[in-house]
């Protein structure tokens, strides 16, 4: 389906996100021919360009990303002619009118309706100034009864509790919250939104998906990217901020969630609340017990000197900041009461990869030799990135005499579909964003309560700035000290169980 046709106002356009994600999505929208009829984009930032000049910085963008296909470079310059540029301050309230008359003349020119996305790529600084200067010059209400304005916000949406709630209530005395579209670009993802299939499309999962079969739930997501050029910012965040109370916070909401009566976007966001709300929250004492933090540090690998993150641009030389977090949480309900969920993240890891394990319980008795024990032997891999797909591991007799079991895997893999192609999450968000469809989106409760729960970490942690953090050498599985939460002092060699006779039991 095609969105009606519209306007997407980009501000912030001269920046990273916008050459490495928003434009190469919306040119695969047009290869694709799902952007609509009449369509304009309009870049507005600091930078002096041209409508020119912009284009071919974005279409440099667009032909040498990493991820480009073998694009028509005339495809490309024929989508670019959508695109327009305003050389603008958008701290300064009086370019508002500048901005208006661009918008009223694209529309015009093109026969666009009265439909404008406001997209910022700003600086966070800019969430609550560029609101309101658009609401000063009334960008921010449509002209007509069909006309709307739709807002699009990067994360992140606050740094705490107050701050996302102050966030919140400044946006929606601009804009109604139903035209407030708050990105995880988690949930833009298709083996994230496939959990959801997997689990309401599914007889044969569901009646398992609870306390009474699960042992314990893992959601990971670790990367061998340090934090580039983006220290400032990382500094002010740390792993908790960056990737916890967004990403891993939405992908468990997925898997813990109740089904919605209906699948639309309300009571989809209503069961994500309730997840979050029934986060059993930590006491002072638990915090210490069941959340690490560690620093990864430099070393030489390859005959390369790699920096340690106190090295790195722009971070401080006695940074705190965590550069990793693990740590265990429950969910307070009938469903989840007693499961631990383990999470961890980290930068400058040994591996880039997002899942999700599922462990279920072992049998109540152990009849065969070798057979695995605890939660090893079943468990439900979702793999999120890379290698997209889907596992589930059972022990199986090996051949011949005895009963010796053996753990093999039965393995979905996206790429093995013949329509294979996973569209990135932001050219799935966008597409959402232009039809309305707010489902992927976060809300404003569920935000709220989210930081409700990651908000007693941060004061913990910012009284005692050095307890419980630890180091790890860049390109490693994370802090020693990992193992006793993590695997229960098993000193386990990792979360997965390397497929094999079973060493347990
Ligand atoms: C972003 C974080 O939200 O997610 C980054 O700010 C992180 O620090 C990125 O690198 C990870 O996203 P992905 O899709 O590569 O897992």
């Amino acid at each position: 389906k095609k969105a009606d046709n519209q306007l997407l106002v980009i501000f912030g356009a001269s920046g990273d996100l916008t050459k490495r994600k928003l434009l190469p999505s919306l040119f695969e929208l047009y290869v694709r021919n799902l952007l609509p009829e009449k369509f304009r984009v309009l870049g507005a930032s600091r930078t002096a360009f041209t409508d020119e000049e912009f284009r071919e910085e974005q279409r440099k963008a667009i032909l040498d990303s990493p991820e480009a296909k073998p694009y028509d470079p005339e495809q490309v310059g024929r989508f670019l002619q959508l695109v327009h540029y305003l050389s603008f301050d958008s701290t300064n309230e009086a370019e508002y009118g500048k901005l208006k008359e661009r918008i009223e003349q694209l529309q015009q020119q093109n026969g666009l309706d009265d439909r404008i996305i406001y997209y910022l790529a700003t600086p966070p600084v800019m969430y609550e100034s560029v609101p309101v200067s658009l609401q000063k010059q009334g960008l921010n209400k449509p002209r007509t009864r069909e006309g709307w304005r739709r807002i699009i916000v990067e994360k992140p949406f606050g740094t705490n509790l107050e701050s996302a709630e102050r966030l919140g209530e400044k946006l929606r005395k601009i804009f109604p919250e139903e035209n407030i579209y708050r990105i995880d670009h988690y949930l833009g993802k298709e083996t994230v939104q496939n959990i959801l299939v997997l689990r309401f499309a599914n007889g044969i999962f569901e009646p398992l998906w609870n306390r009474n079969y699960i042992d314990s739930v893992e959601i990971s997501a670790t990367e061998t990217l340090g934090v580039e050029n983006r220290g400032k910012y990382y500094e002010g965040a740390g792993a908790l901020r960056d990737m916890i109370q967004n990403h891993l916070m939405q992908l468990m909401a997925f898997v813990a969630m109740e089904n919605p009566a209906v699948f639309d976007p309300e009571p989809i966001r209503d069961e994500i609340v309730k997840v979050f709300r029934a986060i059993h929250r930590y006491s002072p004492t638990e915090i210490w017990n069941d959340v690490i933090r560690a620093q990864y540090t430099g070393r030489t690998v390859g005959g390369t000197a790699l920096p340690g993150y106190r090295e790195e641009k722009g971070v401080a030389a006695d940074s705190t900041t965590e550069t990793y977090v693990a740590m265990k949480l429950f969910i307070d309900n009938w469903r989840w009461g007693g499961v631990p969920f383990y999470f961890y993240t980290g930068k400058r890891m040994a591996e880039k990869k997002s899942e999700i394990v599922i462990n279920f319980k072992s049998t109540p008795t152990q009849m065969f030799a070798g057979q695995c024990s605890g939660s090893s032997c079943n468990k439900l891999t979702i793999r999120i990135q890379p290698d997209e797909g889907i596992t589930l591991k059972f022990g199986l007799k090996m051949p011949g005499a005895g009963f010796t079991v053996r753990q093999v895997g039965m393995d979905f893999r996206y790429s093995s579909l013949s329509s294979n192609y996973l569209p990135d999450a932001y050219e799935r968000l966008l597409m959402d964003a232009m039809l309305g469809d707010s489902t992927l989106y976060a809300r404003q409760d569920a935000l709220e309560a989210s930081w409700g729960f990651i908000d007693p970490i941060l004061q913990a942690w910012a009284k005692k700035p050095d307890k419980n953090l630890y180091t790890y050498p860049v390109l490693t599985e994370g802090p020693e000290e990992r193992y006793d939460l993590l695997y229960h002092g098993a000193g386990a060699p990792g979360p997965e169980i390397p497929t094999g006779p079973c060493k347990c039991g």
